[in-house]
């Protein structure tokens, strides 16, 4: 890993150890993008620049005619608006006087050991000394702002971040427009656009489209990151599958509204651009005052798009997610939503508590409905005081019961909502964000609170720490169940309001990161209607998130495999519910695919179910480590096999491997080969059920031979091997 600048040729180099990032800054001050790919030796990048003959219709850079210059045809680091390049541009504010011109250019460098931490916004981390950042300065002359880039690269992997932030020189207010973290120029348009689109219940499916002449973009209006399209996007050559060929994954470290668009031109370069969504946003930038856009976070591989995922999730694990649950054992959980939605009270939590310790399960997670007087979702949000006609006898004694049974005990909190139908609404009906002479729109019979007041995220901070610190809680699974109407906040003037959703996003993120700084040991999960919050962002916070409301074990698939193209194994939330169109163990070998737990009445499974589920927390302790620190690759897509799903994960030194098959639909064939991948060659590896041995090079050149075993709808097989 190095940053170098070459005084002479003004080119700056960001290598990785198998990358390399180059841009250099022209003579007219602007920094414009020479490569991104595979590492290069020393040589000369600036002949990349040429871009032949163009006309009047790209207006040159003021002062440079003689030289044809033309910001329009150039590969920029951080391309402005309307001065000369008419693509979608990265930068745009309006000054005083009310234009919106806007160009960039080099003032200074300073390259640092580490990475700074970015105030207020989740970011991936440097905690021991392993990174280096590029600090570029810029400013704009006509407009006063002064904008820093941030590039840092790591030396253990071949990731980079990059975030930006602008600062308000002159003596009157400025108003960005416009700022995206992340610009990416490539040379050509020979790529595919990969990103994951969904809807409730069907997160985060994988879908495939080349890129085309004109704009092709995802975003999210919905005040979150949202199930409908999730804040990654990948560029793969056309010729790239799941392990060869060259492939551009990026996400962004948000949870808010964002954009992520690809800009075709006419020369056949693309430029991807990636940050906060412009539409329904613009801050107003005071006097000195400084503002800073969410981290990008990129990587570029040769290796597929297998490869690709690898690089993201080594690099979440070790440089995004903190605390102590970042590589501890989760414990397995029964969660009490699909056991009992609203029905419940302190016996029948007692009594799951009972049967599933008998399982061999260590903690019951208290779900939706023991606050206020809720008893469906129509009301109490913001009340979070114990519902004691539910639980007789208040929170503590029933945590008493639940330790007693010998299980940890979670609980369930929507923090950012309100009831209108709550003594909170009552006291504060100007606490949830609104729109004067407007009626709320109302989603589940709830509205928003308005994050973006101090006062606001003081008393649910104070109302949810007085549970949390009076009572023995393992762990919180915070939810988010509807997305953001009529964005007004009464606290800010109008000239404000077009702040107010992402003002929203960094009061959740205050809120969030109080949580975890005076409860360190409470394991956080984050949910939104299952996994309408998957994003970086989030799990800065919780180290896991619940996938999807949707729990069949078919369906998981499709999900899980599409969340795993950026997002860890660790990182996904995946239960064990009560849905018989697949069998027991093909459910729970597909939770056993994420952090592991039940969702169902533990009093209704039969004898031989239970013999089952303990057998199954056996299999979870036995391989969790593997699952969760161990490399995945994705062996038979659901999106692409209408019949079976594969993955395999491979333990970091290559001695252990965990091997899954779903069949979907019965096959056309009983005959089934599946070769593994990821092994050692020259290793033999025992197939621990049945002490079978084979070399690694049989496993992944000619496979295993499941014929017969893998043929029914529903079934499954999980093959753990051991190398001798
Ligand atoms: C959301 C979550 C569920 C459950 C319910 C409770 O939909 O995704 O798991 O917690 O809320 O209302």
């Amino acid at each position: 890993m190095s940053i170098s600048f070459n005084e002479k040729t003004r080119v700056f180099r960001l290598d990785t150890v198998t990358t390399t990032y180059a841009f250099c800054i022209h003579e007219a001050g602007f920094p414009l993008h020479l490569y991104y790919g595979k590492h290069l030796p020393d040589d000369d990048l600036k002949h990349l620049l040429g871009r032949g003959m163009f006309t009047s219709f790209s207006p040159d850079v003021p002062g440079f005619s003689h030289t044809g210059f033309s910001l329009d045809v150039q590969p920029q680091e951080f391309p402005g608006f309307g001065t000369g390049d008419f693509r979608a541009s990265a930068v745009e504010i309006q000054n005083a006087d009310g234009n919106c011109a806007t160009d960039f250019r080099y003032v200074s460098h300073n390259i640092l050991k580490g990475k700074p931490d970015l105030c207020g916004l989740p970011h991936f981390r440097d905690e021991n000394g392993e990174s280096e950042t590029l600090v570029l300065c810029l400013e704009d002359r006509a407009t006063g702002a002064e904008a820093q880039l941030l590039y840092t690269v790591y030396n253990d992997l071949p990731i980079m971040t990059r975030s930006v932030s602008v600062t308000n020189r002159t003596e009157k207010p400025l108003r960005i427009q416009r700022l995206a973290s992340l610009c990416l120029e490539l040379p050509t348009m020979d790529y595919d656009m990969i990103h994951l689109y969904g809807k409730w219940g069907k997160e985060r499916t994988e879908t495939r489209r080349a890129l085309t002449h004109g704009t092709q973009s995802i975003e999210s209006r919905r005040g979150s990151s949202s199930h409908n399209h999730n804040p990654f996007v990948a560029l793969a050559a056309k010729d790239s599958a799941e392990e060869h060929g060259e492939v551009y994954g990026a996400a962004l470290v948000y949870s808010g509204n964002f954009k992520i668009e690809c800009e075709v031109d006419a020369f056949n370069t693309a430029r991807l651009l990636m940050g906060i969504n412009p539409d329904g946003f613009s801050w107003l930038l005071g006097p000195n005052e400084t503002f800073t856009a969410p981290e990008a976070v990129f990587t570029f591989t040769d290796g597929g798009l297998g490869e690709m995922s690898r690089i993201f999730h080594r690099a979440i694990r070790k440089h995004l997610l903190s605390g102590p649950w970042k590589d501890r054992e989760r414990p397995v959980l029964i969660n009490s939503w699909e056991a009992a939605y609203f029905d419940f009270d302190d016996d029948k939590l007692a009594a799951f508590a009972k049967e599933a310790k008998s399982l061999g399960i260590e903690m019951l997670v208290m779900d939706d409905g023991w606050f206020g007087h809720r008893d469906s979702d129509d009301s109490s949000l913001g009340d979070w005081y114990v519902n004691e006609k539910k639980l007789k006898g208040g929170l503590g004694s029933l945590i008493e019961r639940i330790h007693a049974e010998g299980l940890k005990f979670g609980i369930w909190y929507e923090p950012e909502m309100i009831s209108p139908d709550s003594d909170l609404y009552r006291a504060h009906p100007d606490w949830c964000l609104h729109v004067p002479g407007r009626e709320n729109s109302p989603a589940r019979q709830q509205y928003v609170l308005d994050m973006t007041r101090e006062d606001v995220r003081d008393n649910i901070f104070a109302q949810m720490c007085d549970v949390l610190s009076k009572n023995e809680i393992d762990y919180v699974k915070w939810d988010f169940n509807r997305n953001l109407t009529e964005v007004g906040s009464a606290a800010l003037p109008p000239e404000r309001q077009q702040e107010v959703f992402h003002r929203f996003v960094l009061g959740t993120y205050d809120l969030m990161d109080r949580f975890v700084k005076t409860f360190p040991n409470i394991l956080f999960e984050n949910c939104s209607g299952g996994g309408g919050r998957f994003d970086l962002g989030m799990l800065y916070y919780s180290p896991q998130i619940w996938c999807s409301d949707n729990t069949d074990a078919i369906e998981r698939l499709t999900i899980q495999f599409g969340t795993s193209l950026c997002y860890p194994l660790s990182t996904m939330g995946a239960h064990v519910a009560a849905r018989p169109r697949t069998p027991l163990s093909t459910r729970a070998a597909v939770a056993m695919m994420g952090t592991f737990g039940y969702e169902l009445d533990p009093r209704r499974l039969t004898d031989a179910e239970k013999d089952e589920v303990r057998a199954e927390i056996r299999a979870y302790h036995e391989t969790h480590r593997l699952v969760s620190e161990g490399d995945l690759y994705r062996l038979i897509s659901p999106t692409q096999d209408p019949f079976r799903a594969a993955w395999q994960v491979v333990s970091p030194d290559k001695t252990e491997t965990l091997v899954t098959t779903v069949v979907m639909r019965m096959p056309e064939t009983m005959y089934f080969p599946l070769r593994l991948a990821g092994l050692d060659p020259e290793k033999r590896y025992t197939d621990l059920a049945t002490g079978e041995t084979y070399s690694g090079a049989l496993l992944m050149y000619a496979g295993i031979n499941l014929t017969g075993r893998l043929y029914l709808d529903g079934q499954s097989a999980v093959l753990d091997f051991k190398a001798e």
